[in-house]
């Protein structure tokens, strides 16, 4: 694998909610960036960024010219990124991409940085970051699987409305609002619909057992992405995943309540000695159990209610919940980034 020691890099996406926090998280890391360049449609195009390397003019994606680009981290969609990286990887650039577009492409390495680190060694151009809710399960399933081997996994998620980007905290802000003029029909019925174009069902003071869109099978490809990602970033083809993946009213935070067998029994006290270690990651106690709402704004992904399988014996169950702007998302990409350094 080629390493740069200075590189110019490209955020494409830059004026969303993973891009911003993307250029956050190169700053508060002082990533040794000798030129920053910043990519979004041309709806934003010309808009001045301030960064810690200077002020920025927004470029548009479509008239870019990649030349001279080492590191470009997208966040502006699939469509962009299955159009723009290879153009981008052609022009010498290593592309980290945050889209769904290249994950499941076997030339294009899958990494959580501190689960599968080595991977990214592989890769020709491009590197897949994970889904925002694999990524915050992996950092608590990956040190389970490494000390005794995931065989099986029922996963559920409760994902905020910024994995939905921008878009989606405003929806949940208005229809907060909207909603919050009802409060007493909320309980009792004839509530309005405030028909945000978003989500199928209103997400404000509600659950939607629906994130993302059906495929395959009655299930949605969030949950698909649980499955296939899961198998790729841990090499076990054969891990058996029952995903269902939730939106719930929060701005920023994935939770996901997993219970996993393994190749042998785990009990609850080896469980807390391995999370307890693990990188990027903090065991809570059951005193404080942590939320959403802690999870928000810090790098680590937090883990709670460790607890031993009452049904069939041997497994363990737990609650671990990560900021999805950050490790899972924009962190994790910086991250890789890093590995690419000299
Ligand atoms: P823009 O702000 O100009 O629309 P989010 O997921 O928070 O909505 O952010 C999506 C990011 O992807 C934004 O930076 C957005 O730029 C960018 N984006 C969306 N559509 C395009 C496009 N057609 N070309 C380039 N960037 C795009």
């Amino acid at each position: 694998m080629s390493t740069v020691t200075n590189p110019t890099v490209a955020v494409v996406g830059a004026t969303g909610a993973v891009g911003t926090t993307m250029i956050e998280i190169l700053t508060s890391r002082r990533f040794p960036v000798k030129d920053l360049r910043l990519m979004a449609s041309s709806r934003s195009a010309g808009r001045v960024v301030p960064t810690a390397w200077g002020d920025v003019v927004v470029e548009d994606l479509a008239t870019a010219d990649p030349a001279g680009i080492d590191i470009a981290l997208f966040s502006a969609g699939g469509s962009r990124s299955k159009e723009y990286a290879p153009k981008f990887a052609e022009a010498g650039a290593v592309v980290v991409d945050n889209s769904s577009a290249w994950r499941q492409d076997p030339k294009v390495p899958l990494v959580v940085a501190q689960v599968n680190d080595a991977a990214i060694r592989d890769h020709q151009g491009i590197v897949a970051n994970p889904n925002c809710t694999t990524m915050v399960l992996m950092m608590a399933a990956g040190p389970l699987h490494e000390a005794a081997g995931l065989t099986r996994m029922t996963a559920t998620s409760y994902q905020s409305v910024s994995g939905s980007g921008q878009t989606g905290m405003e929806v949940l802000e208005h229809e907060l609002d909207v909603l919050g003029k009802d409060r007493d029909l909320l309980a009792t019925g004839g509530w309005s619909d405030p028909n945000s174009d978003l989500y199928a069902r209103p997400i404000g003071y509600n659950v939607l057992p629906h994130a993302g869109s059906f495929t395959e099978a009655g299930y949605t490809d969030e949950e698909w992405k649980l499955v296939h990602e899961t198998r790729k970033i841990l090499e076990a083809d054969g891990i058996l995943v029952e995903p269902t993946c939730v939106r719930v009213p929060v701005m920023v935070g994935h939770g996901i309540a997993a219970t996993m067998w393994f190749s042998r029994p785990v009990g609850v006290a080896e469980a807390k000695q391995i999370l307890g270690d693990a990188p990027g990651a903090q065991l809570w106690g059951d005193a404080k159990v942590p939320t959403p709402l802690d999870s928000a704004g810090i790098d680590d992904v937090l883990i709670g209610r460790v607890r031993e399988t009452v049904g069939e014996p041997g497994g363990i169950s737990l609650w671990t919940v990560g900021d999805n702007l950050r490790k899972g998302a924009a962190l994790n990409a910086v991250q890789l980034a890093e590995l690419l350094l000299d």
